[in-house]
């Protein structure tokens, strides 16, 4: 049986820890790693949009020596004839070692990999998770603040729909005094679940607050969010609370001079381009953190050593 990673917890603490650490080795001797994946084949299986999920992979991959095939959008595959995801991937894995997959589904990935005879990794599944965005974040915060522990993270705007923020309080759960503020409007909170099931079950506490003004001084890392317009069920609402947060310069005129802002892109509205030149910015990183972190699970989920 392949090893899947649909739910972030697939990975224990240990094995995280050993990611961040070859993805690190990655990023500063990529000559010694371009070779490891030779005559490999990633497919990346994309039911709905993406750019730097599905790139990345792709460009990490390719990193690695393999190659990579699949497809950017569900109509230009059966899924238009009615094919369902198992026998899609059941497909797809006679052709490639390893599967990427997004769908618009929640549980989709879960549901494919029942059918696949390689590892399926969950690139994003509806409103539910986004495992690898939340390496991707462990990776960040662990390179921009030293640590996976000790520190209060804000996460702002839609908490209700947003994957990356439900995978990455999961995650997170699992670390030593971690304080979590979730600032989102009334509508678009944290759902129960995720509070059930990542945070009360193990006793951790969180504060629940609309005004992001009045938590920023206390941040050391703030996760800025987009509002998920194509999973609300009506324009209006989305109109009414698109808006909701604009981070600018004069919002961080009272934040910490250590802060790191994360943001898993892409940016609508929510943080003003002006705020690219603070040094603050961590975002633009994440993006380049993304490819290594993917390199380092590909290769552990092939079996290849480090
Ligand atoms: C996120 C996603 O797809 O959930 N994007 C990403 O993968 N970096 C966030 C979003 O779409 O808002």
């Amino acid at each position: 049986m392949s090893r899947n990673v649909i739910d972030v917890t697939d990975l224990t603490v240990e094995e995280i820890g050993e990611l961040i650490a070859v993805a690190e080795d990655i990023l500063a001797h990529p000559a010694k790693y371009q070779d490891l994946c030779k005559h490999k084949q990633l497919a990346t299986l994309f039911f709905e949009p993406s750019t730097r999920t599905r790139l990345s992979f792709e460009s990490a991959m390719l990193s690695l020596g393999g190659s990579v095939l699949g497809f950017s959008e569900a109509n230009s595959s059966s899924a238009a004839k009615g094919e369902t995801v198992g026998d899609t991937v059941r497909t797809v894995s006679c052709y490639a070692d390893i599967i990427a997959m997004r769908h618009p589904k929640e549980g989709a990935p879960y549901a494919a990999a029942q059918f696949s005879e390689v590892p399926i990794i969950n690139a994003g599944d509806g409103g539910h998770n986004h495992p690898t965005q939340t390496l991707t974040d462990l990776l960040t915060i662990h390179r921009e603040k030293g640590r996976l522990s000790n520190f209060t993270i804000g996460f702002c705007g839609d908490l209700k729909f947003g994957r990356t923020v439900h995978s990455l309080v999961n995650a997170l759960s699992r670390y030593e005094n971690i304080r979590y503020i979730l600032i989102s409007p009334e509508e678009l909170k944290l759902p129960r679940y995720v509070k059930e099931e990542s945070l009360k079950k193990r006793g951790i506490s969180y504060t629940q607050t609309t005004d992001l003004d009045s938590v920023i001084p206390e941040l050391d890392v703030l996760y800025m969010t987009r509002v998920q317009r194509e999973r609300f069920f009506n324009e209006e609402d989305y109109l009414r609370l698109k808006d909701s947060y604009v981070l600018t310069p004069e919002k961080l005129v009272h934040a910490k001079p250590d802060l790191s802002i994360l943001h898993p892109l892409p940016r609508v509205n929510e943080i003003a381009v002006a705020v690219d030149r603070d040094p603050r910015a961590a975002y633009w990183k994440q993006v380049k953190n993304g490819k290594f972190i993917r390199m380092a699970l590909i290769l552990k989920l092939l079996n290849i050593p480090a």
